[in-house]
């Protein structure tokens, strides 16, 4: 099953990403506890290296972010955790939620008739006709070598009408917003060839990724309460910074550089 599914992942891809990507760096699974777990266990134990991808059916143990779970299984969407080694620049790993966004963006906007925009929030929701289509989670390791996992949780093939009535309006998938259904595996590679693409880059491309985000950010221009740390700020959203953090101005036209929020309220 594994195999077959990795080849259909890599059909018709360059020479050279498909050098960067064996099919040893795959495991599908069609249960698990959590894709983003089972890859922090490998990496941890050594037995995982650089675009090593665990993709799933469903979790029983999926994690979002702030303590929600994430579970979705049918095999309708993609759920799924990609190692991406870190360099020794720290400033530069709050960068990786905001390239996952672009990268996986700008693969489901590529499948999109053409004019039709995903939008970002800040710092790695995407959505699709004001409702959430993919969330993202990053977390990482530091030994035996940093590594981050980054793990997707994208609603390909979801029909609103299986969710329960309360989630209806705050929830979307490809399907839904493209009116038709698309082949997993072949989102899947587009993303893929994303991350072996721009990944190397980040040190020089992330200013491209924030022209991208920004006639796509959710949030600029809406008045926001913002929970970091201790503090609550509240202000209007006028971006994102040249780090990736959120940038809010208040009342006093002070701009806060945040850098990890645990609740946005969007008022
Ligand atoms: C969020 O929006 O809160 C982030 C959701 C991330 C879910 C994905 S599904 C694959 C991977 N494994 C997990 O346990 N979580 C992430």
């Amino acid at each position: 099953m594994s195999d077959s599914i990795y080849h259909e992942i890599v059909t018709g891809w360059r020479e050279d990403d498909r050098a960067r990507f064996s099919s040893a760096q795959f495991e599908f699974h069609e249960s698990t506890g959590s894709t983003n777990d089972d890859l922090l266990e490998k990496l941890r134990r050594g037995e995982a290296g650089p675009f090593h991808l665990i993709v799933a059916d469903s979790q029983t143990k999926g994690r979002g972010r702030r303590g929600d779970r994430w579970e979705g299984g049918d095999g309708r969407n993609l759920l799924f955790s990609l190692a991406l080694q870190l360099g020794p620049e720290r400033e530069k790993w709050s960068r990786l939620p905001h390239v996952a966004a672009y990268v996986v963006g700008s693969a489901v906007e590529s499948i999109l008739p053409p004019g039709n925009q995903i939008a970002a929030k800040w710092p790695n929701d995407l959505f699709g006709d004001g409702r959430k289509m993919a969330g993202i989670l990053v977390e990482t390791t530091l030994t035996p070598q940093p590594f981050a996992v980054v793990g997707i949780g994208l609603n390909v093939n979801l029909r609103l009408a299986d969710l329960p009535p309360e989630l209806h309006d705050i929830s979307t998938s490809l399907y839904e917003v493209l009116g038709c259904e698309s082949n997993r595996w072949f989102v899947l590679g587009l993303i893929l060839q994303g991350f072996l693409r721009e990944y190397p880059n980040i040190d020089t491309n992330f200013t491209d990724i924030l022209d991208w985000i920004a006639p796509r950010d959710f949030l600029a221009g809406k008045n926001l309460r913002v929970v970091t740390g201790n503090k609550t700020i509240e202000g209007y959203a006028i971006g994102t910074g040249k780090g990736g953090e959120l940038l809010v101005r208040d009342a006093d036209n002070h701009v806060h550089h945040i850098i990890s929020a645990e609740k946005i309220e969007v008022c």
